[in-house]
């Protein structure tokens, strides 16, 4: 089974499928990890974001099993990441390894923002997971306040509002919905409760009853 969860930061999406993954016996691939090695990388080169050529080197001698997840995750490489997000030879050059993690026995709960539009379109399942933008923001200021990155929130709501725009106005894979995908709103959900939902959507599909 293919589970595809797309989604913008901190709408929840990460944990949902981490969860998943462990219930349903799935690999997980967190995919905005792959872009955010991209992004460290050209800024460790001592590289600016939007250079293209280093961004598409990066890319391609990409090694996902020396990565560093937690350093990954760090504020200054997020708005970098957005934009060697939005270089299409960078994505081209990801997208075999995505292709093929999502193919491995058993199975594979993959998130990000075009799992169910491009890298698995014939996803068993689809859940695109939104959150209002305030609540995003208010989760991902406590996130970073707890690995030590305190930020006023003001600034993480134009961060968030400034990324989402970017992500979705690109040309190449644009942050967007599946067709087919299963809106899931984690707004007023708990974690549990988001996770719930999310086993919900894919227990009916699972026996045909899908829901709307
Ligand atoms: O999910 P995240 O915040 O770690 O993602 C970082 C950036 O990577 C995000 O701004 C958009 C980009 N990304 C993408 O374009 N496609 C994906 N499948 C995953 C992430």
């Amino acid at each position: 089974m293919i589970i595809a969860i797309d989604g913008p930061a901190a709408s929840g999406k990460g944990t949902i499928a981490r969860q998943l993954a462990s219930v349903y016996g799935l690999h997980h691939l967190d995919t905005g990890i792959l872009y955010r090695a991209v992004a460290k990388a050209v800024l460790d080169a001592g590289r600016s974001p939007d250079d293209t050529a280093q961004a598409i080197a990066a890319a391609i001698s990409l090694d996902p099993a020396t990565f560093d997840e937690s350093a990954l995750k760090a504020q200054k490489i997020t708005e970098a990441a957005s934009v060697v997000a939005a270089i299409p030879e960078v994505r081209q050059a990801l997208m075999n390894y995505q292709r093929e993690f999502a193919t491995r026995p058993p199975g594979a709960v993959l998130d990000g923002r075009d799992i169910g539009t491009v890298i698995a379109p014939g996803a068993d399942v689809k859940l695109f997971v939104v959150a209002s933008p305030e609540v995003r923001a208010a989760r991902r200021a406590r996130e970073l306040a707890a690995r030590g990155e305190p930020v006023d929130e003001k600034d993480v709501l134009a961060d968030l509002l400034r990324r989402d725009e970017r992500d979705s106005r690109r040309t190449a894979a644009p942050f967007k919905a599946a067709p087919d995908a299963h809106l899931l709103d984690t707004t007023h959900l708990s974690i549990d409760a988001a996770f719930r939902a999310a086993v919900d959507i894919i227990e009916a599909v699972r026996t045909g009853r899908e829901r709307r």
